[in-house]
């Protein structure tokens, strides 16, 4: 059923396949050759619709103003923030990211996306490279994949060795321990997309001329090994969703409810100063839970 997708990607636009986007140049719809909507976002989903755009919108909107408030309260008090977006190739991390970012300051937010490791940074500490960009007083400091890096892509490509691979399982915890010891707050964001979802997603990157770099060779590589993700986030879930620094996993089949209940999640840990507690309200428990809650 899902073999060749390389060819079957060539062959997108050859076989009558197009993109159709909602007027709002994002969350663009794949349509097939008959005109019909491809809707693999309905597998294992617990709403029947996706969310409307308008009110999309409005939350989205009332939810960035509580984030600004959140931003003027850690800059206030000097406090220390790192948030980390993970997920399978796709899943939306970068799409929340840009979301959180949108009207925030960034003097005193920064987003960190590093790519492969030199050759430099592979003789060092595996979480030397990542040291250097947590945040100083007052900062947020989002990460657009993380450490966990080692736990996911290395692992399953085969870019660490084994002895490393479990050397991080072991480190991680305690890494985290001292970052939070030491008075930062960390949150793990864990964005989940079914696979035919996913699939859907790498063949609108195909279509569409503006998303066509998001397409990586990773991406394609890593096709035939949801099996092995799978398997590689399960012990992820169970070696570093600690209680002092947990993951929280978030069905995003759909974007915009997986957004919005990203910046609720977040906001709903803090009490900064003039929060509205109605705006923020609490996650949709149907889309969040926590991260080794959501495995199996
Ligand atoms: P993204 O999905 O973040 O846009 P890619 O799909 O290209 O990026 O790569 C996924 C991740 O795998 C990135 O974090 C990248 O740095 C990492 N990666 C790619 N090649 C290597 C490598 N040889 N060794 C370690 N990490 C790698
Ligand atoms: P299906 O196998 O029909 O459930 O397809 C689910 C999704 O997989 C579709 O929405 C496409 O994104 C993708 N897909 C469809 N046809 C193919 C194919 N021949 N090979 C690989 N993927 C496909
Ligand atoms: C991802 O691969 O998850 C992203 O960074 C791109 C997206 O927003 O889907």
């Amino acid at each position: 059923m899902i073999q060749n997708f390389r060819e079957y990607l060539d062959d997108l636009i050859h076989s009558g396949y197009t993109v159709r986007h909602d007027g709002h140049g994002s969350d663009p719809d794949l349509i097939d050759p008959g005109g019909d909507p491809i809707e693999t976002w309905r597998v294992d989903y617990p709403y029947d619709s996706r969310m409307d755009r308008a009110v999309y919108e409005a939350e989205k909107y009332r939810l960035q103003v509580e984030l600004l408030k959140f931003q003027y309260w850690a800059q206030d008090s000097g406090t220390r923030h790192v948030v980390l977006f993970e997920g399978r190739d796709a899943a939306g991390k970068g799409g929340t990211i840009k979301r959180f970012t949108e009207h925030l300051n960034p003097r005193t937010a920064r987003v960190v996306a590093l790519t492969k490791p030199t050759e430099t940074e592979n003789g060092q500490w595996y979480f030397q490279r990542y040291v250097e960009h947590l945040p100083t007083a007052g900062e947020i400091v989002l990460f657009d994949r993380s450490w966990y890096n080692r736990a996911g892509v290395e692992r399953v490509m085969g870019f660490c060795s084994d002895a490393e691979y479990e050397m991080f399982m072991r480190q991680a915890p305690l890494f985290e321990e001292m970052l939070i010891e030491s008075g930062m707050s960390l949150t793990k964001l864990w964005f989940s997309v079914t696979q035919h979802e996913q699939r859907t997603r790498f063949a609108i990157r195909q279509i569409d001329p503006v998303r066509r770099w998001k397409l990586s060779s990773m991406d394609i590589a890593s096709l035939d090994r949801w099996d092995d993700y799978s398997d590689a986030k399960e012990a992820m879930m169970l070696h570093t969703d600690t209680d002092i620094a947990p993951w929280t996993a978030i069905k995003s089949n759909d974007k915009k409810r997986g957004r919005l209940n990203a910046l609720r999640f977040f906001l709903s840990q803090f009490d900064y100063s003039g929060k509205d507690t109605a705006v923020v309200g609490f996650p949709d428990p149907k889309l969040v839970r926590r991260g080794r809650e959501s495995i199996g």
